[in-house]
């Protein structure tokens, strides 16, 4: 069973998607995290992120595992344990740009087509429904207001004891949306058979469940 849920930047995608996972027992991807540690790979090598050749390289022999250990799934690349580091303030400014270039997508796409096994997948993304798994058995697109996306990852920043502003996070929110959306490849945009899930007023395990139920009528489980 392949799941794909795609959606703009703090949408609680991947929160979602790892529960999913896990109640399911098939794999999670990040698919986000990839982008993130290429994009960390060129600002730790100094690289100009204006130079797509250079990216598609990076991306190319990137080696990106996933494990998942009792706090989290941690993200490994070239073999070092990166999981702080992608989430940086940095990373998360110039990810939209790297993640904007055709080759460096190919690169990618490539890389996360090789996660899918016959055991069934769950990847979060923003292309998933689109380009990456068009054959999905399920795809959801998830959305929430700006406003909520901005609360709910300023909560997560001052849970995790890191400095927040609540106003610059909503801006920061709504220009990677404009970018996201705009850019002339693979744009994040609901494929056709995807389904619309509004996670503004709904808990958590309110849209793991509204998931499952959506998996039970398609007779998945
Ligand atoms: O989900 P996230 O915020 O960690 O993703 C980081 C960036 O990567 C996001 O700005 C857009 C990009 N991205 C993408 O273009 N395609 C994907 N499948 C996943 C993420």
């Amino acid at each position: 069973m392949n799941i794909a849920i795609d959606g703009p930047a703090s949408s609680g995608k991947s929160t979602v998607a790892k529960l999913l996972a896990k109640d399911l027992g098939i794999t999670y991807l990040d698919t986000g995290a990839m982008y993130r540690a290429i994009t960390y790979l060129a600002l730790s090598k100094k690289v100009d992120l204006k130079d797509e050749t250079k990216l598609q390289q990076l991306a190319k022999s990137a080696d990106i595992k996933f494990m998942t250990s009792d706090d989290g799934q941690k993200v490994f690349l070239n073999g070092l344990d990166v999981t702080q580091q992608i989430r940086t303030e940095v990373v998360s400014q110039n990810v939209s740009l790297v993640s904007s270039y055709k080759s460096v997508r190919e690169e990618l796409v490539r890389k996360q087509q090789a996660f899918i096994t016959k055991g069934g997948i769950v990847m979060d993304g923003r292309d998933i429904g689109t380009v990456v798994m068009p054959n999905a058995d399920l795809k959801i697109f998830m959305v929430a207001s700006v406003e909520i996306r901005a609360k709910r990852r300023h909560l997560e920043n001052l849970e995790r004891g890191f400095k927040s502003d609540y106003e610059a996070i909503k801006e920061q929110i709504a220009t990677r949306d404009e970018y996201d959306q705009n850019r002339a490849n693979s744009p994040l945009t609901k494929a056709d058979d995807a389904i619309l899930l509004d996670s503004s007023h709904m808990t958590v395990p309110e849209v793991v469940a509204e998931i499952k139920k959506l998996l039970v009528t398609k007779k998945l489980v």
